[in-house]
């Protein structure tokens, strides 16, 4: 039975049999095997543009923070398909299909999704903060080497 009682719930004031025996189990184990991740709290920890950090890995796909500012690199992917989803601000995802040149502004709380093989850029006229979920195998400009890439990314 869960207790409702503050005091008795609160860490370090269960004096009782049963918490010390819970305390002494939940120290046998790895703690939080689960922790949930706030995006502006993280997002505030990054001070510089198109530079991904990782925050959440499952299933072989990666969780990563970035913050836009500017053109990116015309690129794309030759084995995977990438999402991006705005937070805070707007950015105008630029790709070729079939020759021609399209446009779409991504706002907060929308995402779009690029498939592989599509060249695509990314612009921002302002800051932009952006979750991006992808295989972690993606090369955040894809096919292309230059000033933007980054192989070896830090965890947030
Ligand atoms: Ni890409």
């Amino acid at each position: 039975m869960v207790s409702h009682d503050p005091v008795a719930t609160a860490p370090g004031t269960d004096t009782s049999a049963r918490g010390r025996d819970k305390k002494a189990a939940s120290s046998r184990r790895t703690p939080n095997i689960m922790q949930k991740i706030n995006l502006a709290e993280k997002l505030s920890l990054i001070q510089d543009h198109w530079n991904p950090r990782i925050a959440g890995e499952l299933n072989g796909q990666l969780i990563k923070l970035v913050k836009f500012e500017g053109p990116f690199t015309w690129h794309h992917h030759e084995h995977e398909d990438e999402m991006f989803m705005v937070v805070k601000g707007r950015f105008r995802m630029d790709y070729r299909d079939h020759g021609e040149e399209h446009a779409e502004w991504i706002e907060p709380g929308e995402f779009i999704i690029v498939p592989r093989g599509v060249e695509h850029r990314p612009f921002a006229e302002a800051e932009c903060e952006v979750v991006l979920f992808e295989p972690a195998s993606t090369l955040n400009t894809g096919n292309v080497e230059d000033e933007f890439t980054r192989k070896q990314l830090e965890t947030i």
